[in-house]
């Protein structure tokens, strides 16, 4: 059994794959709206395979995430002092992250493989993705998945504005 001493902070692989996980979400949603509304006249191929590429690391780290999570416990207490509605609030809106994940990227797999396509770059063809329930679902997903993750950054901010302490434990030691 697991000792019950747990660290204060999360530690640095959880820390280097929230932020790498953060900083692809921030560029796949701009760039999945942008690739599906250009002009008729643009070819959006290329960023559709960008788009592909980066939920496809998406996917590997969020893997590594959850496997990572049973290996090493997140701190504790998680995190500091809150009433009993908040910290099920605060469960809710971190499953939701996970679980948001691995359904907006199993969706955009299932568009691909639904379409008859290898749902890796350069295989992944726009004109021939056809109009099936994992394409309307990736997209209201996505979606979903961004009022998910604002949850969280408003959850964060108030925390870390009224009580502090809760952003340090994912930042690197020396940046505290
Ligand atoms: C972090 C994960 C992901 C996010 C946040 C994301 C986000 C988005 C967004 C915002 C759109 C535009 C939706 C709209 O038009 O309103 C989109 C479209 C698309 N995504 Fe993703 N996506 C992710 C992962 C993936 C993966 C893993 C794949 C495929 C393997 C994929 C394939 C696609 C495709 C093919 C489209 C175009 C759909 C169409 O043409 O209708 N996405 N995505």
């Amino acid at each position: 059994m697991k000792a019950e001493i747990r660290p204060e902070s999360y530690s640095k692989i959880t820390q280097v794959i929230h932020w790498a996980t953060a900083a692809l979400i921030i560029a796949m949603v701009p760039l999945g709206l942008i690739m599906t509304r250009l002009p008729d006249d643009a070819d959006p191929t290329a960023l559709y395979r960008v788009h592909v590429a980066l939920g496809l690391i998406v996917l590997l780290l969020t893997l590594a995430r959850i496997i990572w999570r049973f290996l090493d416990p997140n701190p504790t207490p998680e995190p500091l002092t809150m009433p009993a509605w908040r910290r099920l609030v605060f469960r809710a809106v971190n499953a939701g992250l996970y679980g948001g994940l691995v359904l907006v990227v199993a969706t955009g797999l299932a568009m691909l493989v639904g379409s008859g396509m290898v749902p890796v770059p350069p295989e992944v063809v726009p004109d021939q993705i056809d109009d099936i329930p994992p394409r309307t679902a990736h997209r209201v997903l996505a979606w979903v998945f961004v009022i998910i993750v604002v949850s969280h950054l408003a959850g964060v901010i108030s925390y870390q504005l009224t009580k502090g302490g809760t952003l340090g434990r994912m930042l690197p030691r020396k940046a505290r």
